[in-house]
């Protein structure tokens, strides 16, 4: 089997990459472990920047997140009991979508089949060589036999646990890392959502995160430790910990509801570089991961394939290959904007040590500044 771009993982990096290049008439088959139901169920990011959400609208693939997102104007950040609300509509003239991410994979994988797009799930064994020559290859297993895909360009969508670039010589990238003492606990509970916005919660015990997916679904998250063991959150100690870390003035406290599900998320920044070796691109989380404090990771997976997906269209239509070198330079400069604003956020909101007072008072302090200057921004100041 040959095909100009051979995708590693249907994910929202694959799958937004092949959706692109199709509408640039360049051929992509995706390859990927899991199975559709998999993919398409998988409770991951929630946020979708204003880009995201125009890029899926003006390529074909945002008729239900239009009827289905909940368009948010802004957040509320939470300190010292009170809840302070940042206007992203009045700072910016823009807003963010809440819109499940499986609901996008779901949405890329119609689009896809339904217009002739190969898409192989539960491949197994996969492996890649000749990445260094003109004709890279991806050996793996479907349906019990053995394949090979050859094609001109390799695309590793495969995220953060991927075989693209665990698969390069040693040195070949530079590696640049930093873990956090904490973990965060995510619940999707079956209950309407109690406030009309996300609230991100600085908390003495703990940060926590009030978010939804939909007018009946709320999603929920606590600052746990990093390996966590979930058989001692009880449902009452989780909704416990939600109603003590959410609680504001009013009338408002969150909205208990049947428990769907419950999973543990390590806190993680993580960058190679380059993003490139030979003619495998490095996409999406297979190359960054930001601690989801910033709800950053989906979006900068979405801006790496539509960045890559104009350079094939340029190398195809026009023999270019300017934009495929400058590939990883042009991502990477707004890689490092998201890695600092979500390392920033992270900083800011959580507990790390919770016997310093110092930096307990320290983050308070900043938040307040942070909400005065944004306060004045509102004015105009
Ligand atoms: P993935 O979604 O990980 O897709 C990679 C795919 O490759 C998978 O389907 C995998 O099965 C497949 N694969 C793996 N190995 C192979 C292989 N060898 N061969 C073929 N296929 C393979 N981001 C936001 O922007 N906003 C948010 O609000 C947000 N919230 C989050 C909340 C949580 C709890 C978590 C965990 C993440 C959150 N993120 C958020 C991050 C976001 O989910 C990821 O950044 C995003 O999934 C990255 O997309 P991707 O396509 O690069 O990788
Ligand atoms: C989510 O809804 O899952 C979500 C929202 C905001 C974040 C992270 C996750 O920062």
């Amino acid at each position: 089997m040959h095909t100009q771009v051979a995708i590693l993982g249907a994910g929202p990096a694959g799958l937004v990459l092949s959706h692109l290049l199709s509408l640039h008439r360049v051929e992509s088959i995706v390859l990927e472990t899991k199975s559709r139901a998999y993919v398409e169920s998988r409770i991951r990011a929630g946020v979708l920047e204003h880009g995201t959400a125009q890029l899926l609208c003006e390529t074909g693939v945002g008729e239900r997140l239009k009827n289905q997102g909940m368009r948010h104007e802004g957040i509320n950040l939470g300190f010292s009991g009170v809840l302070h609300h940042i206007n992203f509509a009045q700072l910016t003239g823009k807003a963010i979508t809440v819109y499940g991410q499986h609901e996008v994979v779901k949405d890329l994988i119609a689009a896809r089949t339904s217009s002739g797009g190969q898409i192989l799930f539960e491949v197994a064994d996969v492996s890649i060589d000749a990445l260094s020559t003109n004709r890279p290859r991806v050996r793996f297993r479907h349906q019990g036999e053995n394949r090979e895909l050859t094609s001109d360009w390799l695309a590793g969508c495969d995220g953060s646990h991927g075989v693209s670039r665990t698969s390069l010589p040693p040195g070949a990238l530079r590696i640049f890392e930093k873990t956090y003492p904490f973990g965060w606990l995510g619940i999707l509970a079956e209950a309407a959502p109690s406030w009309e916005e996300l609230i991100y919660s600085h908390h003495e015990d703990g940060f926590a995160l009030f978010s939804m997916r939909s007018p009946s679904i709320t999603r929920l998250y606590l600052q746990c430790k990093p390996d966590e063991d979930l058989t001692k959150w009880t449902d009452e100690r989780i909704w416990e910990n939600l109603e003590r870390r959410l609680s504001f003035p009013g009338d408002k406290k969150v909205r208990q509801g049947r428990i769907l599900q419950k999973g543990v998320t390590a806190m993680r920044s993580f960058a190679v570089e380059p993003m490139q070796y030979g003619r495998l691109f490095l996409v999406g989380d297979a190359a960054h991961v930001v601690p989801a404090t910033g709800a950053k990771g989906m979006n900068l997976a979405v801006s790496d394939a539509w960045c890559l997906s104009r350079a094939l269209d340029n190398f195809y239509s026009e023999g270019r290959t300017d934009l495929l070198e400058s590939y990883s330079e042009r991502c990477l400069r707004r890689v490092w904007k998201a890695q600092r604003f979500s390392w920033w956020m992270t900083s800011l909101l959580h507990r790390f040590d919770v016997n310093d007072a110092f930096e307990l008072r320290r983050q308070l302090a900043e938040l307040d500044y942070l909400g005065r200057k944004l306060c004045w921004s509102f004015l105009g100041g």
